[in-house]
């Protein structure tokens, strides 16, 4: 049965290859030395049956997975498309943002230094430098005592600068003059390489970074150069990564640590309070000798400062939210609904992605390890198609970590904490869902990979599993030791026996009887389906099987010696439905039905999806294939097409009229 084309990552595909291929090598062997198989297409049929019989679990699993992002016991996710019919309408250009009026900066940096950009002279109208007098200055976060963190101080001294000047601040405002008015002003951020105070031996850098409000979905849609960048680079795409709260806070604070909202504020927070007490997981990583960074662009509303206090003392080694905020307060340009797009001539998300790379160039140039948590906002927190602007400057940005080898030894998250929550989608079934499956990919250097081989095969197997950021958390506990992941301690601490754990690390194997409750997803939340048995007298049911009769007969034309079948009786069927009500009503609905049809007494299994038209009617769509779950014997023994064959009866039986053929195993 046809189906749309699917959006996801396949990587899982490529595992099977070399045991199918070595199945394939054995039965064409085997059937060489066998007379009966030199008729070419009796070969092509049994190697096809057998390859199908005996194919590895993981082969029948991704067969069993189509028309399906997670199908497992305790979790049903349907496989959406990208670009959907019911969402495309929403889907158009936003028109790029221009910063300043087309006016460019006039100063620029670079990891170590600013200069001034001779070809923006003009736009300044000026003509030479020697009109021009520009100075530096320092500022830097200041503790707040127990009022809101936003507090910077700006250092004493303009320092005067000409053409270029190295800078060894972490943060700087350049102002320049002419005939004493000042004609303009830059803000800079800089990494300068620290001792850390204990630098550790584990050498395994995490790097995270996050991109606000895009649905797995919406990253597919809006970001293709960067879906097709990650997975050049063979990362693992979690295809069931769910969301646990509405907004930022409550599913960013889990990843960061481990605690829902609730938890946090019961242990380490309330809204009176700064975070400084909180466990966060940047802590570990700096026991371990790790140097942390954080950062947000947009900070105003950051994580820590929306509605809420910020910090005491400074929660990482690095630090950028009061760059971020100070620069926005003083040239932010640009402003649509919550954010400023657009810092001086610059766009807010590029002069976050400079500085991320700046970070990384330092740790590396410097053999520091760190752990990095990076969070940009404003390209894409308030409109579903604006990622797409960004799609070319990630994609540079992540090149850019590979080509300078900081992948070879840094472990790299891309994310997200959930997709777009407003406008017209979310008013679509697909809308809903995406706004709880936000993106995550995970990344690993490849010497990573080669020393804990039964991490990977677990995360692997993960990808097609309900996931939560308290996952997450726990995955990136591990990485604080990567030692803990080698295969014997990953075996040791086997976790097979805990199947009521909220959290699992991605390294090890999630039970497939996970479900949205013992992973910690309010039914609100919860984009899993659980199935219900319905009448096979229903209406709804009966048109399914229906239909599905129909498609096989479809598949059949063309097959002269095949008979046209019809419906003889539905056996069993079940409905698959959401826990959330809300999403109930007009959204899509899975039926998995059994049916027998006649002449054949052919027994077939089928999961038709009830897809919803804006005009409340339906129509229906096969998901993966029909199955076919008795035996058809010699029924079909007129066709030698194996995917056919389930399906066929041959009209030579029906002149015999008998239904009990003897069945033989195929
Ligand atoms: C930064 O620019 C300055 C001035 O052009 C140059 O001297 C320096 O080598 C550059 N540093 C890096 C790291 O590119
Ligand atoms: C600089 O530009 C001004 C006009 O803006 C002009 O009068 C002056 O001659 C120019 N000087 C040089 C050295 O080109
Ligand atoms: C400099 O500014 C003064 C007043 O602020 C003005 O009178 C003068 O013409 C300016 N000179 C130039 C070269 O622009
Ligand atoms: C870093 O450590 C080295 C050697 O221990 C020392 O010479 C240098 O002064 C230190 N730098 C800073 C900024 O503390
Ligand atoms: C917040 O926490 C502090 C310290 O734990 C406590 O003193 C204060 O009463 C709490 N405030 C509220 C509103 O719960
Ligand atoms: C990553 O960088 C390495 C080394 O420069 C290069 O060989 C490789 O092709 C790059 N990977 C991708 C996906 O571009
Ligand atoms: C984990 O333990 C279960 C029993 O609790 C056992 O069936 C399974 O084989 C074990 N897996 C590994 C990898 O040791
Ligand atoms: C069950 O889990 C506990 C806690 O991780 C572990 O100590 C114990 O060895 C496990 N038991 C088995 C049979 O795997
Ligand atoms: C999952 O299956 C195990 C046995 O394999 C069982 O002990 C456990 O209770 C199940 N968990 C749920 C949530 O159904
Ligand atoms: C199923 O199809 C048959 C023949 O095409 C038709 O007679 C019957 O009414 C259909 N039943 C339903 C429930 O659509
Ligand atoms: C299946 O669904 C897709 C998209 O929803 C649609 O384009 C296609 O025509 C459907 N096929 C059938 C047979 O209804």
């Amino acid at each position: 049965m046809k189906r749309g084309d699917t959006t996801d990552d396949r990587l899982e595909m490529q595992t099977w290859r070399p045991q199918s291929v070595l199945w394939l090598l054995f039965i064409v062997a085997a059937c060489s030395l066998l007379f009966v198989c030199n008729i070419l297409e009796i070969r092509t049929y049994t190697i096809k049956t057998a390859y199908f019989l005996q194919s590895s679990p993981r082969v029948q699993e991704e067969l069993s997975m189509k028309g399906f992002f997670i199908r497992t016991p305790g979790c049903t996710i349907p496989e959406m498309r990208a670009m959907d019919d019911s969402i495309k309408k929403y889907i158009f250009m936003e028109k790029s943002v221009l910063c300043n009026n087309g006016t460019p900066p006039l100063i620029d940096s670079n990891r170590t230094s600013i200069y001034l950009l001779e070809s923006s002279l003009e736009y300044y109208n000026l003509n030479d430098t020697e009109q021009l007098t520009c100075c530096y200055q320092e500022f830097h976060r200041v503790a707040p005592g127990q009022s809101k963190d936003d507090r910077v101080d700006f250092g004493k001294e303009c320092v005067p600068f000409e053409v270029w000047t190295d800078i060894e601040h972490e943060f700087i405002r350049v102002k320049c003059f002419h005939n004493r008015s000042m004609i303009y002003k830059d803000f800079f951020s800089f990494v300068p390489a620290r001792n850390a105070s204990n630098v550790g031996k584990e050498k395994l850098n995490v790097l995270i970074v996050g991109i606000d409000a895009v649905s797995r979905l919406n990253l597919h849609r809006q970001m293709p150069e960067t879906v097709r960048f990650m997975k050049e680079l063979k990362s693992y795409e979690m295809m069931g990564y769910n969301k646990v709260g509405d907004n930022t806070f409550p599913n960013l604070i889990p990843a960061l640590t481990g605690m829902s909202e609730d938890e946090l504020q019961r242990t380490c927070w309330n809204a009176s309070t700064h975070f400084d007490e909180c466990p966060f997981v940047w802590k570990d990583f700096k026991d371990s000798g790790r140097l942390t960074g954080f950062g947000e662009d947009s900070a105003w509303m950051g994580l820590f400062y929306y509605t809420k206090k910020g910090f005491r003392r400074q929660p990482t080694d690095y630090f950028w939210d009061h760059f971020d905020m100070t620069a926005e307060k003083e040239i932010g340009n640009m402003h649509r609904l919550n954010v400023d797009q657009c810092v001086g001539a610059r766009l807010v998300h590029k002069v976050f992605l400079d500085y991320i790379s700046k970070f990384a160039e330092t740790m590396r140039v410097n053999r520091l390890p760190y752990f990095g948590f990076f969070w940009g906002a404003s390209l894409t927190h308030d409109f579903l198609n604006k990622p797409k602007l960004g799609d070319r400057d990630y994609v540079d940005f992540l090149k850019m970590l590979n080509a300078s080898g900081t992948l070879d030894d840094t472990v790299l998250v891309l994310m997200s904490d959930h997709g777009i929550r407003w406008g017209e989608i979310r008013s679509t079934y697909q809308g809903r869902m995406e706004e709880r499956l936000p993106f995550l990919y995970l990344r690993f250097p490849e010497s990573f990979a080669k020393r804990n081989p039964l991490a990977i095969n677990n995360l692997r197997t993960n990808v097609r599993r309900l996931t939560t950021p308290y996952d997450l958390h726990e995955t990136l506990l591990d990485l604080v030791d990567p030692k803990k992941l080698r295969d014997d301690s990953i075996q040791e601490r086997n976790v097979s026996n805990q199947t009521t754990r909220r959290a699992y690390s991605l390294f090890d194997k999630i039970t497939t009887n996970r479900s949205c409750e013992s992973a910690g997803i309010s039914a609100h939340w919860c984009t899993c389906q659980t199935s219900e048995k319905v009448d096979v007298g229903d209406q709804v049911v009966q048109e399914a099987a229906n239909h599905t009769v129909n498609e096989i007969n479809e598949l059949l034309v063309g097959y002269a010696d095949c008979v046209y079948l019809e419906l003889e009786e539905v056996l069993d069927a079940t409905v698959q439905i959401n826990t959330d009500v809300i999403m109930q009503g007009t959204q899509n609905q899975d039926y998995t039905i059994t049916f027998r049809t006649r002449p054949s007494a052919a027994v077939f299994e089928a999961t038709v999806r009830r897809i919803f038209l804006p005009t409340n009617e339906y129509h229906f769509n096969v998901t993966g294939t029909v199955s076919r779950i008795n035996l058809y014997g010699k029924q079909s023994l007129c066709i030698t097409d194996f995917h056919l064959k389930l399906y066929c009866y041959c009209k030579q039986y029906i002149s015999n009229n008998n239904n009990n053929i003897n069945p033989i195993i195929d």
